[in-house]
């Protein structure tokens, strides 16, 4: 059975696309078949793991097949990473598929029809969601069977959490009541400082009852901002660092929660 994960956060510059690529890499390490989904125009997770912003076919293209209703290999946008994941990678030209999906009929379910055709072949598709709501993310969330959400422990990220658990609800009322929260995984955690300390128990006090938290914070670590440039992750950049440790403790998490 595969498992699909929606990496989503309406912020920005949260750790979403650090998280898809070493929750990926991660769960290859266990030895899980693994899909990363770029559902970003701006690309990052595909630069990250080494990727040229030139594509001659990506997430855009097949999402384009699936509308039009054209025969097509679901195969042909797939990279092959050396860490062993797959990739259905993405470039700037996606941004247009976020404006014209808005008047194509069943238009939030286009990427899960596109992933239906792949869930063969994987245990785990991941997918890395853009810091917005609009029609890929809505997307994503239809195609999904659960949301991790990545918080920075600051002030106001409270507030875009309420607005993405707001529309992970009515996502659920309208297309995919069986989406489930994954849990909600605190990112780049300043934890020395107190203002960090008061945020995240004021979250937890808030979500707690309702969500899971994730036990293990992922740490600011230049390693895990050095890593992109490598095109690897943690685990091949600095396997034996706090980034690693981290990122290897959520793998486990999700693993144990199937
Ligand atoms: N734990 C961390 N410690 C230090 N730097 C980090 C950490 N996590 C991510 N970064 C760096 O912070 C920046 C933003 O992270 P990332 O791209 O993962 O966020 P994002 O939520 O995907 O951003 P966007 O909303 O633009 O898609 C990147 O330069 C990344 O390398
Ligand atoms: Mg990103």
């Amino acid at each position: 059975m595969c498992k699909v994960i929606a990496v989503a956060g309406q912020k920005g510059g949260i750790g979403k696309t650090t998280t898809s690529i070493n929750l990926g890499a991660g769960l290859v390490r266990q030895g899980k078949k693994v899909l990363l989904v770029d559902a970003d125009p701006q690309g990052h997770l595909t630069l990250g793991l080494g990727y040229p912003k030139a594509l001659k076919v990506s997430l855009k293209n097949m999402m384009e097949n699936i509308i039009m209703g054209m025969e097509f290999d679901p195969h042909e946008a797939i990279l092959n990473h050396s860490e062993g994941m797959d990739i259905v990678p993405s470039n700037k030209l996606l941004v247009s598929m976020d404006v014209s999906l808005f008047s194509v009929e069943d238009r939030e379910t286009v990427l899960k029809e596109y992933l239906e055709l792949l869930k063969a072949d994987y245990d785990y598709i991941i997918i890395d969601c853009m810091p917005s709501l609009g029609m890929l993310t809505i997307n994503a969330l239809c195609a999904a069977d659960s949301v991790l959400i990545p918080v920075q422990p600051q002030f106001y990220s409270a507030d875009g959490l309420t607005e993405l658990l707001r529309v992970v609800k009515g996502t659920r009322q309208r297309f995919n009541p069986a989406l489930e929260i994954e849990g909600i995984l605190f990112t780049m955690d300043a934890s020395r400082y107190n203002n960090s300390k008061r945020v995240k128990s004021a979250i937890a006090s808030t979500y707690g009852k309702d969500f899971r938290i994730f036990p293990c914070s992922i740490p600011r670590s230049e390693a895990l901002a050095v890593a992109p440039q490598q095109g690897n992750s943690i685990f091949a950049y600095d396997g034996n660092g706090k980034g690693a440790k981290s990122y290897a403790e959520l793998v486990e998490e999700v693993l144990n929660h199937a």
